[in-house]
């Protein structure tokens, strides 16, 4: 079987390698050889660790009739969105990582391929075989949840902000020149690369088509030193978690920082690795740990696909692309979200400020379950609380009273908690 790799980086370049490093053992497995035939890049003039014959006309590789499956690698969205069509209309199977095409044009895609094989293993939780677990290991059970911690980047910041106290801006700094975080760090710490990956996750499992700016996304940036004297305190780790969760006839997709009791297993992922657990009706709760990028990591996912259409020729429909029988799942509005919540309030310390809080608090139905207050300075304190759970659109609402009411002097920070 002979495959042409669109994007000869990180990913292009390990994917054939190790298709050179592991021959023997991929072709027992394939029932074939597989051919890194041909690659396409931007420069050929790059210098590059890599033994491919290289071109940079995309076009010749997905109008050559010898290619059998077409490996996009190149990143991006629109561009290769384009390049997938082609090769599907040409009968070519297609293999991808990339999660951000998959965020916007998934269903499309899908719809094109047909019986076409179209798959995307790398494209969540990189060497993970999470997308397998959940199409076929998982199969026969309604997924409960699935909670899953899916950006390297952010776990890193948060693991050492957590155990050794540096603050935001220095370990950000310190993941660019480790090269864990972009230049431009939004993508990872805004939460939307953990949101593309959670969306792909979401149709999967419970065949949900929505896009990034139908979700509930927050990022890492505004956790401070006093959120984790407050985790440290009660208990918690702080993650930024991606959650899908099957509420009634309705389903929670949502990624922000969560505070998650550090007796449960997901909160012991550190580092820049990666962990899924999915909970399904009769298996129970499942963990999945490993890497969540990396160049052979991810390659590794890539090539399970890769050997899969070589196995059976044409892609598997996506568990969750047709909904059982009788059910209306539909995503659930943002507002509706019900979880405990942490509360971080500035105040000056003066008599009535705790009471106030409290009355617009219990206005909203929203109850406190602990409480602990910390001075700042000879006039202004630290008022933090969780809640019992509460409803999200109650919980917006309160924070936006306390703050016009002048109860505090400066903005309320929240963070969700999942237990
Ligand atoms: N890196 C990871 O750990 C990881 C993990 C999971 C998923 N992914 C996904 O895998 C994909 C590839 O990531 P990567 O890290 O390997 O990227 P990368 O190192 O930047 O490599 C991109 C490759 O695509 C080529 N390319 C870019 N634009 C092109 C164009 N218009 N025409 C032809 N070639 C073009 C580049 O050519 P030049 O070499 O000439 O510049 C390069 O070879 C992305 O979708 C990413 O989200 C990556």
């Amino acid at each position: 079987m002979r495959i042409g790799i669109i994007g000869v980086g990180t990913v292009g370049a390990s994917v054939a390698n190790i298709l050179r490093d592991n021959k023997n053992v991929i072709t027992a497995r394939a029932g074939c050889e597989i051919i890194p035939a041909i690659g396409v890049v931007s420069n050929l003039n790059k210098k590059r660790d890599v033994e491919i014959e290289l071109t940079d006309d995309v076009e010749k590789v997905l109008n050559d009739e010898s290619i059998d499956v077409i490996v996009e690698l190149m990143g991006g969205i629109e561009k290769p969105y384009e390049i997938i069509k082609k090769a599907l209309k040409n009968g070519k199977a297609v293999v991808t990582a990339n999660k951000a095409l998959l965020a916007y044009h998934r269903y499309e895609l899908q719809e094109i391929a047909g019986d076409t094989a179209f798959e995307y293993e790398a494209a969540v939780a990189g060497g993970i075989p999470i997308i397998n677990a959940l199409r076929d290991g998982l199969t026969a059970n309604h997924i409960e949840s699935i909670r899953g911690i899916m950006n390297g980047t952010c776990n890193y910041m948060l693991t050492k902000m957590i155990n050794e106290g540096v603050d935001y801006e220095t370990i950000l700094k310190e993941a660019q020149e480790l090269g864990y975080a972009e230049a431009d760090p939004t993508f990872d710490v805004g939460g939307f690369d953990a949101a593309h990956k959670l969306l792909i996750l979401g149709s999967i499992a419970y065949g949900i088509d929505a896009k990034p700016e139908d979700i509930l996304i927050e990022g890492i940036q505004n956790i401070s030193h006093e959120d984790i004297d407050f985790a440290n305190e009660f208990n918690y780790s702080i993650k930024l978690l991606t959650i899908a969760k099957k509420v009634g006839k309705e389903i929670e997709l949502r990624v922000h920082p969560s505070l998650i009791p550090t007796t449960e297993m997901i909160s012991k992922v550190d580092g820049v690795m990666n962990g899924v657990s999915v909970v399904g009706d009769k298996v129970g709760e499942t963990m999945y740990y490993g890497a969540g990028a990396g160049g052979d990591a991810t390659a590794s996912a890539v090539i399970a696909n890769i050997i899969d259409i070589a196995r059976r020729g044409k892609g598997s429909p996506m568990l969750g692309f047709e909904k059982p029988h009788g059910e209306d799942i539909r995503l659930m509005s943002k507002d509706d979200i019900r979880t405990k919540y942490y509360l971080r309030f500035r105040v000056e310390d003066k008599a009535g400020v705790l009471a106030k809080i409290a009355t617009i608090l219990g206005e909203r139905n929203i109850s406190i379950e602990k409480m602990i207050q910390k001075p700042l300075n000879r006039t202004c304190s630290h008022i933090l609380l969780s809640t019992h759970t509460s409803v999200e659109k109650d919980i917006i609402e309160a924070l936006k009273t306390i703050e016009e009411a002048g109860v505090v002097t400066a903005k309320p920070a929240m963070i969700r908690i999942e237990d």
